[in-house]
């Protein structure tokens, strides 16, 4: 956190340490204002990681037991997909370069995406889960342009929050690099597709033609592409604890990473305070 604690921040700190129920339970210079809010009185959480690494479930079951708000930053990403598809565009590795027809049709639809269009998506997003709207938004996501367009849009979601965790792979690096808390979920790349293809096979668009090894070919191209790509890789940010989940449960992790912001927070506490005493 930059300079010091708001005195929302404060309040949160003491609660969380007091309280024994909660257990159980860069371009900055863009929109300063709006910056600022957000870093004197939101809480922020950032999950980043691997994709199907179960981040959003882990995220949102941390912000339920915080009573922080949630975010899944990969739905920016998968509803541009989503648009672009509707709108027939091909959609390839090979055709997104600045001079392209689909990348300037991409930056289109990127500039002109609103909460609003997000939260109408988003609010039943089985079309946004396909194995094809998971590989375009991939895609999508490597175009550095589109990604600084998608900057403010995401820090928005924190505006007027007492707590935000939001889910993605640059949340601590970039879209909130002064979070409160980092993390970064990884996991074997077979327990990743096991998941994944269970999930899939009970999707009412997916369902067909699925197998575990298609499921897992896709899981290795993404990881290829978001943790190899020049611009925000889903590599771990500076200070981010790094969680493997491999063979926990989604309680099991989230407990972990509860212990991690009550440990944290009462160091900061305690520093905090006797910086005050002196
Ligand atoms: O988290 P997800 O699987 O829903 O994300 C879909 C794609 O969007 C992912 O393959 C990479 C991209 N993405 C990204 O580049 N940065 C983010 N913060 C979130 C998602």
């Amino acid at each position: 956190m930059a300079n010091g604690f708001a005195s929302k921040k404060i309040a949160w700190r003491m609660l969380i340490n007091t309280n024994k129920n909660t257990q159980n339970n860069n371009e900055f210079d863009i929109m300063p204002k709006i910056n600022e809010q957000i870093m004197n009185h939101t809480i922020i959480i950032a999950v980043d990681g691997l994709s199907a690494a179960g981040k959003g479930t882990i995220a949102k079951k941390l912000a339920d037991s915080l009573n922080f708000d949630y975010f899944s930053s990969g739905y920016v990403y998968r509803v541009i997909a989503f648009l672009a598809y509707q709108a027939q565009l091909d959609i390839h590795e090979s055709n997104i370069k600045h001079t392209d027809f689909t990348y300037k049709k991409l930056m289109e639809i990127g500039c002109t995406l609103t909460i609003d269009i997000l939260l109408e998506h988003i609010s039943k997003p089985q079309h946004l889960e396909t194995r094809e709207i998971s590989q375009y938004s991939s895609i999508i996501a490597t175009i550095k342009e589109l990604r600084d367009k998608l900057i403010m849009i995401q820090r928005h979601f924190a505006v007027g929050k007492t707590g935000l965790v939001m889910d993605g792979r640059d949340i601590g690096s970039v879209i909130f690099p002064d979070a409160d808390y980092k993390f970064f979920i990884i996991a074997s790349q077979e327990a990743r597709a096991k998941r994944r293809y269970e999930q899939l096979k009970n999707s009412m668009y997916d369902s067909k033609n699925i197998t575990y090894q298609s499921v897992l070919s896709d899981i290795q191209e993404r990881d290829n592409r978001d943790q190899n790509r020049n611009i925000a890789p889903a590599v771990a940010a500076k200070g981010a604890i790094i969680i493997d989940n491999t063979y926990d449960s989604v309680t099991a992790t989230v407990e972990k990473m509860l212990k991690r912001v009550k440990l944290q927070n009462t160091l900061e506490n305690s520093w905090n305070c006797a910086i005050i005493v002196q």
